[in-house]
């Protein structure tokens, strides 16, 4: 019987709360399946779902671009490239580039796509905050707030990483999102059966999903728990740790990053009190 009581109980524990910054065994990055949605959400020119729409993205590219000053010879590396829509836009203006990501679905799209372009764009899959990365580059990004997604220990560690990278006086710039951000993209709790072509399977499935408040440590967790009828339940938690622009700062002064300039995001918009994006332009201090 479906609800049993075992299997209610199981349930039960699969929901429980982890502790703060507590990784699920699975990431869906980097799922073959749950991959190819995220590429075609990446490359949809009318959603902000995986990467923001491409006027966005050429804006951005171009401000950045301008506050780092490209031209030959300047070295960018983008940490989470995805599938290079970024990268390609660097390359454009005359950066030499290096794009990152640990989802072989999209680097390899991002890999076969700069070949057909003839773009000398060197991408590489790893991970992050775990490999150790080529050094002596000019700029590093990190777009569309990858950052909140990594609990305390990884972000100091990426920091701390970024130093080694960056040439001295290198720009670190990244956008992260506050917490009117958080609030007004909050993961309803909810569950649904999908019966074919879902997000997580294409075939049918449950789906649990519910956000818990961690607000002592301005952070909030999305959990899904997906269970198919004849495969284990799999749970995947998204942590998503918000700033303010006295948290961020104080947290790029620790690990002696300089901030140079703060935005309402990465296209040079005026941070405003009502401002769900903080784009931060920061350098490392020697
Ligand atoms: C929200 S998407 C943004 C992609 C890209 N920056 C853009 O805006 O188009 C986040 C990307 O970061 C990658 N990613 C997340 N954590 C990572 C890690 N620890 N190491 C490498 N890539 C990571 C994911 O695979 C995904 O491609």
């Amino acid at each position: 019987m479906i609800l049993s009581r075992r299997n209610i109980r199981k349930l039960h524990g699969a929901a429980q709360l982890p502790a703060l910054f507590q990784k699920s065994k699975r990431t869906f990055w980097t799922e073959r399946y749950v991959s190819k949605h995220i590429i075609n959400a990446h490359l949809d020119p009318t959603t902000d779902d995986a990467s923001r729409r491409p006027e966005i993205i050429e804006k951005s590219a171009a401000w950045i671009a301008a506050q780092v000053g490209g031209g030959a010879g300047r070295r960018l590396i983008d940490l989470g490239s995805g599938p290079g829509l970024y990268c390609t836009e660097f390359y454009g203006h005359g950066f030499d580039v290096t794009g990152v990501d640990f989802s072989k679905y999209s680097i390899a799209y991002a890999k076969k796509e700069a070949a057909r372009r003839g773009l000398p764009i060197s991408y590489r899959c790893e991970d992050y905050v775990l490999t150790d990365l080529p050094t002596g580059f000019d700029a590093a990004t990190l777009i569309y707030g990858d950052f909140c997604t990594l609990s305390d220990h990884d972000r100091d560690l990426l920091l701390w990483k970024l130093r080694r990278i960056l040439k001295p006086g290198g720009y670190f710039i990244f956008d992260v999102f506050t917490k009117r951000y958080e609030e007004s993209h909050h993961l309803k709790t909810d569950w649904y059966f999908q019966l074919k072509n879902g997000f997580w399977y294409p075939f049918p499935h449950l789906v649990l999903e519910q956000s818990h408040e961690y607000p002592e440590d301005d952070t909030c967790l999305n959990q899904y728990i997906v269970l198919p009828p004849w495969r284990k339940p799999r749970k995947y938690h998204i942590w998503h740790h918000y700033y303010s622009l006295e948290t961020i700062t104080e947290v790029l002064r620790r690990q002696h990053f300089r901030i140079e300039g703060t935005y309402g995001d990465l296209t040079g918009k005026p941070l405003e009190p009502e401002s769900e994006w903080i784009g931060l332009i920061c350098r490392r201090e020697d």
